[in-house]
């Protein structure tokens, strides 16, 4: 066999032993083989496929690394239109929608209807059409007849079979399903954005279309968003009969359903599903509110008919929402890392979806004056996942007039320096520098898991190391003895120990810990690891000026600008030296061969086809090197990639006196010595 024939069959066998890995621990959480030896089969395709781009197939697993960064969304039309539907909020509700379907069904009352019951998941729905099994696009639901085209991003979640597994398939099938995000990777997202001094996503459900509606497809990659596929739209050429037989499909297809389905005969079936599924709720690791039941035989939906844009034959039979009414005791003001003031809600205790709740969160004053919220009041408060819960709203029918408004303090409660509000911001902040409060969040942040990762060093420990003044800075803690610790409460021989083992551990971070562990605003693990991974060492992090900075993929203006105030600051700057006598980051290795920093802050625009790589491939390519692409030539454009059938940007990178390179002249520039 030929050389490039062996390749070939490589490269398909290796193509298919990823997906049908990623088959097993995607979608049957039942892996067949260890993480390191599913790497090992990944890297060897990758570098296959760099080696020989023609050879990639459509479906190649390597999409999922994410694709080029979009400028917007393109709207995609549905064959078949996404509808909604109707709900019912209790077993009366559900009765009338029964009865409703046997008269349009011209059924007799004594006989049951048999129904689907399923789990109804609180994501956000797709639409993915498959033409002879092959992913080739994916929309959002827009306004049911169009949506947004996400297929790049939606290429990335690991349980969508970018190929429908088995040999039958329909020539061209519209499948509908839900993007979810699990509640745990909901709350470690949300401890990195917070991390990041961003904005906590609200619920898991406002993350996962967070995440899907991203420009770059490299983020989406990062979210272990998951797609339960549940729904029919167009199909061509195959039948199907029943709902049940169609998610028994879609599973021997290689899509997640979830075992939580039922074929029910008539309400009192439909009830048990329900009892059965609401006690399971709280332990299911992905957010449902309700059930959903649908008439199991696809011909008595349609002649059920529709109305309103909902189908008569199917019903959201939904859960009362995690919602409580209870009593502000109080407001209190917490300090966080970077100053800011938080009023929290301190209420009569109350039980939601199994957790009691003492505190809610108000956000910011602007919040507080919006929902117009008192101390006194009563109010609706609402937990999603396992964030802290937040005011819904006033119940101002119950008011007795003895509520007290509340404005946050004109100095920090925690210190007593001055506080500042931003022109552009709603957070106050506090300015000290000294304050106790930020300084116990700055080590807690310190020596968190994502950060340096400091075992033991509880939120009790530094609250008594604060408190006692043992530490008034980062370095305070790298300097602390023995006898220090032993004097805490809870201390003996063995726990201080133990503790100053792992303050001892941590003075060898990798450096992109480290620079998370700064806690500089807008900076988050991964654009943590960005800046180690162009910068290198600290001191040229330290000395970069906000251009170097912006070079950097990933890094907008905002985070640019942290960067310059952190490293201006004197007093972080002095911190800092000194921090830097105990703690040695450790520099990342650099990529080997062509990768590194060939293209660092340079702007491709590509235009036209090149004669091997594709769109994809150049992209990254010139994103590993450290550049950028942007969509339209300017006089910033450093060059124009250019292949057959190159346009209107040719002319244009000529007319402005722009270069323009062949993919060989580019392929010979990444070989050569950095630029
Ligand atoms: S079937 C006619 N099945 O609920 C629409 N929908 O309010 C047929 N959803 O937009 C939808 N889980 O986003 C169906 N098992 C499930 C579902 C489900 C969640 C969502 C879907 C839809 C909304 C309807």
């Amino acid at each position: 066999m030929p050389q490039s024939e062996k390749i070939a069959q490589r490269i398909q066998e290796l193509t298919a032993l990823i997906h049908h890995h990623d088959f097993r621990y995607y979608v049957l959480d039942d892996p067949e083989i260890s993480d390191s030896a599913y790497d090992a089969l990944f890297r060897e395709l990758q570098a296959l496929e760099k080696q020989f781009p023609d050879l990639r197939l459509s479906d190649s697993p390597t999409l999922r690394v994410g694709g080029s960064v979009l400028g917007q969304f393109t709207k995609v039309s549905h064959r078949v239109p996404m509808l909604s539907l109707a709900n019912a909020l209790s077993e009366a509700e559900f009765q009338e929608f029964d009865q409703r379907v046997h008269r349009f069904l011209e059924r007799s009352d004594t006989e049951s209807l048999e129904y689907h019951a399923e789990l109804k998941f609180d994501g956000l729905s797709l639409n993915l059409t498959y033409e002879n099994g092959s992913l080739i696009s994916a929309a959002t639901r827009g306004d049911g007849e169009s949506g947004e085209d996400v297929t790049q991003n939606v290429r990335t979640i690991r349980s969508v079979p970018l190929k429908l597994r088995g040999k039958v398939v329909p020539r061209l099938i519209e499948i509908r399903g839900e993007v979810i995000l699990p509640i745990e990777d909901f709350e470690k997202l949300n401890r990195q954005q917070i991390g990041a001094g961003l904005k906590p996503f609200a619920n898991p459900r406002n993350a996962a279309a967070g995440s899907l509606r991203q420009l770059d497809p490299s983020i989406t990659a990062t979210r272990p968003l998951a797609l339960f596929a549940y729904g029919l739209g167009f199909v061509s050429d195959f039948e199907i009969k029943k709902m049940s037989d169609f998610q028994e499909k879609l599973s021997y297809w290689g899509f997640r359903v979830g075992e939580w389905r039922r074929v029910c005969q008539g309400p009192d079936d439909v009830f048990k599903f329900y009892h059965e599924i609401q006690e399971i709720r709280s332990r299911l690791p992905f957010e449902i509110d309700g059930i959903v039941v649908k008439l199991n035989r696809l011909r008595e939906v349609d002649q059920a008919g529709y109305i309103a844009r909902s189908p008569r034959g199917m019903i959201a039979f939904k859960y009362p929402p995690r919602q409580e009414t209870t009593t502000i005791e109080d407001i209190i003001v917490q300090v966080g890392r970077t100053g800011v003031l938080t009023p929290v809600a301190q209420v009569t205790p109350v039980r939601i979806g199994g957790a009691t709740v003492r505190r809610a969160t108000l956000h910011n004053q602007d919040e507080i004056d919006r929902k117009d919220i008192r101390i006194g009041d009563r109010v609706l408060i609402q937990r999603a996942g396992d964030v802290i819960p937040e005011v819904v709203k006033v119940i101002t029918a119950v008011r007795t007039g003895k509520e007290k408004k509340f404005h946050l303090p004109k100095v920090c409660p925690v210190c007593g320096a001055a506080v500042e509000r931003k022109e552009d911001e709603a957070a106050v902040r506090c300015v000290s520098r000294s304050c106790g409060a930020q300084l116990k969040e700055r080590i807690r942040h310190l020596a968190s898991l994502d950060a340096l990762n400091i075992e033991g060093l509880g939120d009790r420990i530094v609250e008594q190391l604060v408190d006692a003044g043992l530490v008034n800075n980062y370095s305070d803690l790298f300097n602390l003895k023995n006898e220090h610790v032993l004097a805490l409460d809870g201390f003996a021989e063995k726990s201080t120990q133990k503790l100053l083992e792992a303050i001892e551990r941590a003075k060898k971070p990798e450096l992109n810990r480290f620079i998370y562990a700064l806690g500089i605003r807008h900076v988050g693990e991964k654009t943590a690891k960005s800046l180690a991974k162009q910068f290198g060492s600290m001191e040229s992090l330290m000395n970069a000026s906000e251009q170097d900075y912006e070079k950097i993929h990933e890094v907008g203006t905002e985070i640019s600008k942290s960067l310059v105030q952190y490293f201006a600051d004197r007093q972080n700057q002095t911190e800092l030296l000194e921090l830097l006598r105990w703690i040695h980051p450790q520099s990342p290795k650099r990529p080997e061969g062509a990768a590194g920093l060939k293209l660092l802050g340079r702007t491709v625009v590509l235009t036209g086809t090149l004669p091997s790589l594709s769109r994809t491939e150049a992209t990254r390519l010139i994103e590993e090197n450290g550049g950028k692409t942007a969509s339209s030539v300017s006089k910033k454009t450093s060059f124009v990639l250019a292949g057959d059938d190159a346009g209107s940007k040719l002319q244009k990178a000529k007319d402005l006196g722009v270069q323009v390179l062949s993919e060989d002249q580019f392929l010979e520039l990444l070989k050569s010595s950095p630029v």
